[in-house]
């Protein structure tokens, strides 16, 4: 059953759901962006309408040149700040210096192992004490996120979570930004749809779904342990 809030929320335009979880839990509410489209549509929207959510990235250490170029625009057109989170080094050199620098196209076990070093333990460590995690996803993305509901309490990381955009059509995600002319990956020009990291992540051909593209070597679940809904 749906509680008062959810309810609340799902009668809410974007703006103002997102005013009113800032509000709820002041001070206690961060969003985390991979600077996707969906990212890029709620960037905006607190940027430019100073809602106080902080927003954070992970960076992998593995992200595309484009990726960070975009970083730099979107410090540059809002003139505002985003905490920027780096995985554990000697995580990191332990992994590589044993299995190898790509090790993840070896097995599902390895992958996910670099996706756990690399996003998960950070991401950890950005939701730590807070109370409420802002999130770009859809339910249309993928099948494990076709029941994603716009509030939910997440077990894994024990935090609230709130996905705005859950309802959203990728259309709606594509003229929110053309419309507000909001910066974009310039991959997203060359084929790339839901984007990772660089060596995990592949242009798409017309008519292959949007998340064929991560980890195409895989015939895995194509989730990297951020979001576990349905997984
Ligand atoms: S993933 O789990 O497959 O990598 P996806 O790329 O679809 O996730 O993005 C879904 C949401 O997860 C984004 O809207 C964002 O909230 C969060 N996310 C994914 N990657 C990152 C990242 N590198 N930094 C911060 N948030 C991220
Ligand atoms: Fe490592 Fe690839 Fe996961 Fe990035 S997407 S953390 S490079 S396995």
């Amino acid at each position: 059953m749906k509680d008062d809030l959810t309810r609340e929320l799902e009668a809410l335009d974007l703006i103002e759901s997102l005013k009113a979880v800032a509000e709820r839990f002041e001070g206690k509410v961060v969003f985390s962006s991979s600077f996707g489209q969906e990212d890029m549509v709620i960037t905006d929207v607190i940027f430019r309408n100073n809602i106080s959510i902080c927003i954070f990235t992970l960076d992998t250490g593995r992200l595309f040149q484009e990726t960070y170029d975009l970083m730099d625009l979107t410090r540059a057109r809002y003139g505002k700040e985003f905490k920027i989170y780096f995985p554990d080094a000697a995580d990191v050199e332990e992994y590589v210096t044993h299995k190898g620098i790509n090790a993840f196209y070896e097995s599902v076990e390895n992958r996910k192992e670099c996706c756990f070093i690399r996003k998960v333990k950070p991401l950890k460590r950005a939701l730590t004490g807070q109370e409420v995690w802002v999130t770009g996803l859809r339910a249309e993305q993928s099948e494990n996120r076709s029941t994603l509901p716009i509030w939910e309490w997440d077990e894994g990381f024990h935090i609230y979570k709130f996905n705005p955009l859950v309802a959203w059509s990728y259309e709606q995600v594509l003229d929110y930004l053309k419309e507000n002319s909001v910066p974009y990956n310039k991959l997203h020009d060359k084929g790339f749809i839901s984007i990772g990291c660089a060596p995990c992540t592949r242009a798409i051909q017309p008519g292959e779904h949007p998340r064929a593209g991560r980890w195409w070597w895989e015939n895995s679940k194509k989730e990297c342990g951020l979001h576990t809904h349905g997984a």
